[in-house]
């Protein structure tokens, strides 16, 4: 049987390593009976983006890679549509296999099931219910064409029930970004958090590093927190005028972060604090030692909520929803939705100051997902062929 796999930004590439490492450990006792193609759009083609991730994660190089780069995202998702229907017309496929969130899986998913393909989903059914986010629109489309729906939580079973999907179709598998976290901790925590620092930092500082639970991790890129003078500034003042009288920050910084920075000539108050340590976008393992040593996560990105969840930290989720509410303290996971309203940053944070570091593991968080997964599609494929 022939699967083909899209990845295309960087959150892709922690999701797809197990799911490539199970296919191997499948086909060693099942002569090789699945025949993997792995097809990169492009989406991300810094280094730091994307290569990094496939060395480090051991992730074997795409089969195909689509170059299809930056651009809006209806360049995005067309160039990928155009370029994947050719592929898919030439490889002729048992199956397509999404992951996440990103404008990859809409292209890979409507590409697929116009060409007849049978369409298989990791990470279904989160929902934010916010319609102003790309991703958002991007996992109903996915979820409503798919034929296997692998979910990782328990409400997102819920979610999909409730949207009329068969429930034959969902399989609660767990999730997949902690098979990788399983698979890699022990490499991460062997790291130096301040070798890290000191390897990656964008500005030199004439300043000591911080220690073990002595300062903030943020991150930050999403359209809704970046791409508003109003709203970048006053999260920079923030950061710059209370957070670093209590922790000094830091940032591993995404391209389309800095980018805005300087856009709005942001970039020199930033630079010139002396405890805003700037990284540039760090790799897995580095991302995950900063998390485990961390006193608290500023973040808006879904996949450091998950992460900081398994490894206790307390998490502020820099957005006004979240698709990935098992994370929030309230369902038993680490983190506070705070948005960008700084009194609500403010009270949270402070209360995070005062909260130990306490992992928690939501049910099938357990290293599995990948054969589980893997599983699923040997056995949907041969009903398929019966
Ligand atoms: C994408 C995903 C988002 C994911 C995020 C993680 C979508 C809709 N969004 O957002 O779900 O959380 O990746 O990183 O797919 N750029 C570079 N080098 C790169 C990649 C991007 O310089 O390797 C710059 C480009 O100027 C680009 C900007 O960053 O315009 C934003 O990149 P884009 O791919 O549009 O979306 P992300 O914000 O990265």
């Amino acid at each position: 049987m022939k699967i083909i796999s899209i990845v295309g930004a960087r959150p892709n590439f922690m999701k797809i390593a197990p799911f490539i490492r199970a296919i191997n450990e499948h086909n060693k006792t099942h002569n090789n009976e699945i025949e993997h193609i792995l097809i990169h759009t492009g989406q991300h083609y810094d280094i730091r983006m994307s290569k990094l991730f496939f060395d480090e994660l051991q992730i074997p190089y795409p089969d195909i890679n689509l170059e299809v780069g930056s651009g809006t995202h209806a360049e995005q998702v067309g160039k990928t549509m155009i370029k994947l229907e050719q592929e898919i017309h030439k490889i002729k496929p048992d199956m397509v296999v999404v992951v996440g969130d990103v404008n990859a899986i809409l292209a890979g998913a409507v590409t697929a099931k116009k060409e007849l393909v049978p369409l298989a989903h990791i990470e279904a059914g989160l929902r934010s219910g916010d319609m102003t986010m790309p991703e958002e629109i991007n996992r109903l489309v996915a979820d409503r064409l798919s034929d296997l729906l692998f979910t990782p939580d328990e409400i997102s079973n819920i979610n999909l029930l409730k949207e009329g999907v068969d429930e034959s179709k969902i399989k609660f598998v767990g999730n997949i970004m902690i098979d990788t976290f399983e698979h890699e901790k022990e490499k991460a925590f062997a790291l130096n958090h301040k070798e890290i620092i000191a390897k990656n930092l964008m500005f030199g500082k004439n300043t000591e590093l911080p220690g073990k639970e002595e300062f903030a991790l943020v991150t930050m890129h999403r359209p809704s927190n970046v791409d508003t003078k109003e709203i970048l500034e006053d999260i920079i003042n923030f950061f710059v005028d209370e957070v670093t009288q209590e922790l000094p920050i830091i940032w591993p910084i995404h391209p389309r972060t800095i980018n805005r920075l300087k856009e709005f000539g942001l970039i020199d108050k930033v630079k010139n604090t002396n405890k805003i340590f700037l990284l540039h976008p760090v790799g897995y393992h580095e991302m995950i030692k900063l998390n485990s040593v961390a006193k608290v996560v500023m973040t808006d990105s879904g996949g450091l909520q998950e992460e900081s969840t398994v490894l206790g930290t307390p998490c502020l989720t820099m957005r006004w929803n979240t698709e990935r509410p098992v994370t929030l303290l309230k369902y038993g996971g680490t983190s506070s939705i705070v948005g960008n309203d700084i009194k609500s940053i403010r009270k949270n944070f402070e209360e995070a100051l005062k909260t130990p570091r306490t992992p928690k593991r939501p049910t099938l968080w357990d290293g599995n997902t990948a054969k589980r997964i893997v599983e699923e599609i040997v056995d949907f494929l041969k009903k398929e062929q019966e």
